[in-house]
C-alpha cells in the first residue's frame, strides 16, 4: 500500500496493537510445531498480546505458515499480517556445507548462487526473513559458532557477507526472495576464551579493523534487518548499546531497516546486570534502537507502563512500529499475506536436481586437502584395489551441522553412497568401527531429548563387533579411508569445547588402523578447526570436509577419485594445540618476534611447550598437481595518495592436470601509529591454471587500501614503506616493497 495509507494505519492503531508489532514469538504460542533452538521458558504474557504479536520465528512449511497466517488475520481488528522469520543459515531444504566450509571455497560468486537457491526454497515455503548471514569474525576454535562464520579475515568475510545478502535479497525486486537479517551485531565472535555467550572486549581500532567490516558490507549490500548480539561489547550489552545501534548503525552507516534482538536478549539485560528489571530492560533496548523483542516478555509487558509513567514517548514506539510496518509493506504482505508461497510451489522448488548439483559443487569447493603424501590421491577407480571405508561417518546421514534446522539428514548422500558410485561393491567394504562419541555425560547435557545417550551409544558387545569387523576389513583392504569427526552437538551454538581433538574412541581406532601398514586417507567431519596433529601422524592423506551438507558424499568421492581437483583453502587457522587459541594469521609482530628478534632462545614471543604457529595457516590447502609462484614484480616503487600500484605474479602449473588456484594478496604496513599486523589480506583471485601453462595474475592496489582505523574509529592512511606479499596461502608469500609518499 502507498505510504500515506500505511501512515494512516499506524495512526489508527491502539498502543497495544503497536506494541504487538514489536513482539516476536515462536511456534508453540500459535499451537504450531516449531524448530526453535533457543532455551524454552514460559513468558508470562497475555493471550491478547499473543494475538497482537507481529512476527513468528522458526515455524516451517507453507502449510503450517498459511494456517497460522489465516488464523491470525481471522482475529479481526487491524489485520496486520504476521512476518515469518527463520534460521536459514546455510541452506533451507538443500543444505550446503557450513559457512566455515563455504568460506574455504573463496568463491563468493558461487555462494551467492547458493543463497539465491536457498531464498527460492524458503520463499516457496512461506518464509520471509532469514536470520543470516552470521558474519561474526572468529579467532577461537573453542567457540562452537565458528561453524556459522566464514572465518578469521575481515576482507574475506566482507566478500561473503555481500554475496550472501545479495543471494537472499536479489529476488525481492521481483516480489520473491527473502529478507536477510545479518547477525550478530556486534563482536560476538570475540567471546572471551571461546566460551559461549561470554563477554567481548576489544580496542576501538580492533573493532573497526577486524570485526565491523563484514557487518558494514552486509548493510551496504542492502540487508534489511540486523540482529543484535547476545553478548556485551566493551562492557555494554549489544542489545542495549545506543552507540552501536543508533550512532554507528543508523547515523553513520545509514541503516534504516529493522533491528531485532537475539533470542531473549532483551530480558537478558537483567542477567547481564545492565537493567534493573524487565521494564527497565524494555526501556533501554527500545531507547538504544531495538525494534523487535524476540521471545521475551519485556516489550509485551513493559512498554505500556513506561508510557504511562512518562519514561518513554509514544513517538519512540511509533518509529519502531513504522519500520516493522514498512518492511511488511515492502514485502507486499498487505496485498498478499502469503507472498505467493504454497505447498505446490514448495514441491516444485525444493531439492531440485539443479539445486542438488549446485550444492555438490559448493561442497567440492569447501573441502580442503590438508595432506597428500606421495600423491596417494586421487585414487584410480579402475585399479583393482580393495578399499575399506571405515569410521562412524562412513555411512552416516547426519552430516548437516547443528543449524540446518530445515534440512532433513535423510536427504544426505553419505560417503558410502558417494564412494559406491565410483567403486563396484566387490571392491568396497564399509564398516562403522566405532560410535561418533561414547561419552554418556556429553549427551546428558546436550539439551535435546532426542539426543540422549541410549540412542547414540552402542552397547559394549555391539561396539566390539563394530571394531573387530572394521579391523578385519582393513586387513583385507589395500587402501583404508577413515571417516570420523565431531558429533553434531559438539559445535554450533552452545558448542564451546576445550579439547579440540577427535573423540578418544575414534582416535584409538585410527591409531590401530595406522599400524596395519596400509595407506590411510582420513576424512574429517567437524564444525570447527580440530586439532589434527594425531590424525596427521596416522594418515597419508587428510581431507577436511566440515559438515559438508546434503551432497557431502558425492563431493568427497569426486575429490578422492579425481573428478574434482580440490581447491579449498582454509578461512580459519587450524591450531596445533588447544592452548594456542585464539590463533590467527593477521597478528601483530610483538617487540620480540620469534623469528627475527635480536633476543635469542628463551626471551622471544613463543610457548615453551608448543609451536608458535598453527598446524595449518589461513589460506592453506593442497590441490592435485604442482604450481610454482615465480618472483612477483611491481610497476612502481613509489606512489602518491592519488595513485595505485600493480603487482604481478606468474603462476606456473608444471603438473599434468588443470587446477584452480586462489592467489592471495597480503599487505604489510611497516611503520604506523597503530601497530599493523604482520600481514592482512587485501585481495585474492581464483584462477584456473591449465596444465603445463603459466598464468600471470595482476592486482591493482589503490592508496586508499593502505589505511587502517585508529583508536577513534577513523580511517587513516599514513605515508611510509609497505610490503605487498603474494602467494598460495598466508604462510608462503613473496614480498615486494613500495612506498607511499606524502
Ligand atoms: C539463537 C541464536 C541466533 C538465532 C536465534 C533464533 O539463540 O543466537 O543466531 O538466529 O536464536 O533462533
Amino acid at each position: 500500500m502507498e505510504e500515506a495509507k500505511l501512515r494512516q494505519l499506524l495512526n489508527s492503531l491502539t498502543i497495544e496493537e503497536k506494541i504487538g508489532q514489536l513482539v516476536q514469538l515462536s511456534g508453540e504460542f500459535y499451537n504450531a510445531s516449531d524448530i526453535s533452538m533457543g532455551p524454552q521458558r514460559k513468558l508470562g504474557i497475555t493471550q491478547r498480546m499473543v494475538d497482537l504479536s507481529g512476527s513468528v520465528l522458526n515455524v516451517a512449511g507453507a502449510r503450517q505458515i498459511h494456517r497460522l497466517q489465516e488464523a491470525h488475520l481471522a482475529k479481526g481488528g487491524h489485520a496486520i499480517p504476521l512476518l515469518f522469520m527463520s534460521d536459514i543459515v546455510y541452506g533451507y531444504k538443500t543444505v550446503y556445507p557450513i559457512p566455515l566450509g563455504m568460506g574455504a571455497s573463496w568463491d563468493p560468486a558461487l555462494i551467492k548462487k547458493a543463497y539465491e537457491n536457498a531464498a527460492e526454497e524458503a520463499y516457496a515455503g512461506g518464509q520471509q526473513v532469514a536470520f543470516a548471514p552470521m558474519v561474526d569474525l572468529v579467532h577461537d576454535a573453542r567457540w562452537g559458532r565458528v561453524l556459522e562464520s566464514t572465518g578469521e579475515d575481515p576482507y574475506l568475510n566482507a566478500q561473503f557477507a555481500k554475496a550472501m545478502v545479495g543471494g537472499f535479497q536479489s529476488g525481492l525486486k521481483n516480489g520473491k526472495g527473502i529478507v536477510s537479517c545479518v547477525k550478530h551485531f556486534a563482536g560476538y565472535g570475540a567471546v572471551e576464551a571461546g566460551r559461549e555467550y561470554n563477554s567481548a572486549d576489544m580496542s576501538i581500532s580492533n573493532l573497526y579493523q577486524d570485526y565491523l567490516p563484514s557487518y558494514k558490507a552486509a548493510v551496504q549490500a542492502g540487508a534489511k534487518m540486523v540482529m543484535t548480539s547476545l553478548t556485551t561489547l566493551n562492557g555494554v550489552p549489544a542489545t542495549a548499546d545506543k552507540w552501536l545501534l543508533s550512532d554507528l548503525l543508523r547515523k553513520q552507516w545509514g541503516f534504516n531497516g529493522v533491528v531485532i534482538s537475539d533470542y531473549a536478549s532483551i530480558y537478558e539485560l537483567t542477567q547481564h546486570g545492565f537493567a534493573a528489571d524487565e521494564q527497565d530492560a524494555a526501556y533501554k533496548a527500545l531507547d538504544a534502537g531495538v525494534d523487535i523483542d524476540m521471545k521475551s516478555p519485556c516489550y509485551a509487558n513493559g512498554l505500556k507502563p513506561l508510557l504511562a509513567d512518562g519514561r518513554l514517548s509514544e513517538k519512540k514506539i511509533d518509529a519502531a512500529v513504522w519500520r516493522v510496518l514498512s518492511l511488511k509493506n515492502e514485502l507486499c504482505l498487505f496485498e498478499d499475506p502469503f507472498r505467493g508461497s504454497s505447498e505446490a510451489l514448495e514441491k516444485a522448488n525444493l531439492l531440485t536436481p539443479a539445486k542438488r548439483q549446485l550444492a555438490r559443487r559448493v561442497s567440492q569447493e569447501a573441502m580442503v586437502l590438508l595432506k597428500n603424501q606421495r600423491h596417494l590421491l586421487p585414487l584410480d577407480r579402475s585399479s583393482h584395489h580393495q578399499v575399506a571405508l571405515i569410521g562412524p561417518y562412513a555411512d552416516e546421514y547426519k552430516m548437516l551441522g547443528l543449524w540446518a534446522i530445515h534440512g532433513d539428514p535423510k536427504d544426505t548422500i553419505t560417503f558410502k553412497q558417494g564412494v559406491g558410485e565410483y567403486l563396484d561393491a566387490s571392491r568396497l567394504t564399509v564398516e562403522k568401527g566405532t560410535d561418533i562419541i561414547r561419552d554418556a555425560d556429553f549427551f546428558a547435557e546436550s539439551g535435546r531429548p532426542e539426543d540422549q545417550a541410549n540412542s547414540q551409544i552402542s552397547d559394549s558387545a555391539t561396539e566390539k563387533k563394530h571394531h573387530d569387523s572394521a579391523i578385519a576389513a582393513a586387513k583385507r583392504a589395500d587402501i583404508i579411508i577413515f571417516a570420523g569427526g565431531e558429533h553434531t552437538l559438539q559445535s554450533g551454538e552452545a558448542g564451546s569445547r576445550t579439547k579440540l581433538r577427535l573423540p578418544d574412541n575414534q582416535q584409538r581406532l585410527l591409531d590401530e588402523l595406522a599400524t596395519l601398514g596400509k595407506p590411510v586417507i582420513s576424512v574429517i567431519i567437524s564444525g570447527r578447526p580440530l586439532v589434527l596433529t594425531d590424525v596427521l601422524a596416522d594418515s597419508d592423506a587428510v581431507i577436511q570436509a566440515w559438515f559438508p551438507g546434503i551432497e557431502g558424499g558425492h563431493a568427497l568421492a569426486d575429490i578422492i577419485f579425481g573428478a574434482y581437483n580440490p581447491s579449498g583453502r582454509l578461512s580459519m587457522s587450524m591450531p596445533a594445540v588447544e592452548g594456542q587459541a585464539p590463533i590467527y594469521y593477521n597478528h601483530l609482530s610483538t617487540g620480540r618476534p620469534e623469528k627475527t628478534s635480536q633476543h635469542v632462545g628463551r626471551f622471544v614471543s613463543r610457548y615453551t611447550d608448543a609451536p608458535t604457529g598453527p598446524l595449518f595457516p589461513f589460506g592453506y590447502g593442497l590441490s592435485y598437481g604442482e604450481v610454482t609462484y615465480h618472483q612477483p614484480t611491481i610497476d612502481q616503487s613509489q606512489i602518491s595518495s592519488a595513485q595505485s600500484v600493480t603487482i604481478s605474479v606468474p603462476v606456473e602449473n608444471a603438473g599434468d592436470i588443470d587446477r584452480t588456484e586462489t592467489i592471495q594478496l597480503y599487505l604489510h604496513d611497516e611503520v604506523a601509529s597503530i601497530v599493523q599486523p604482520v600481514k592482512r589480506l587485501i585481495d585474492f583471485k581464483r584462477e584456473v591454471i591449465p596444465a603445463g601453462k603459466t598464468v600471470t595474475v595482476s592486482f591493482e592496489v589503490k592508496a586508499q587500501q593502505l589505511g587502517f582505523y585508529n583508536q577513534r574509529g577513523e580511517y587513516v592512511i599514513e605515508p611510509g614503506k609497505f610490503e605487498l606479499m603474494v602467494g598460495p596461502n598466508s604462510d608462503e608469500t613473496q614480498a615486494v616493497e613500495f612506498s607511499l609518499k606524502d
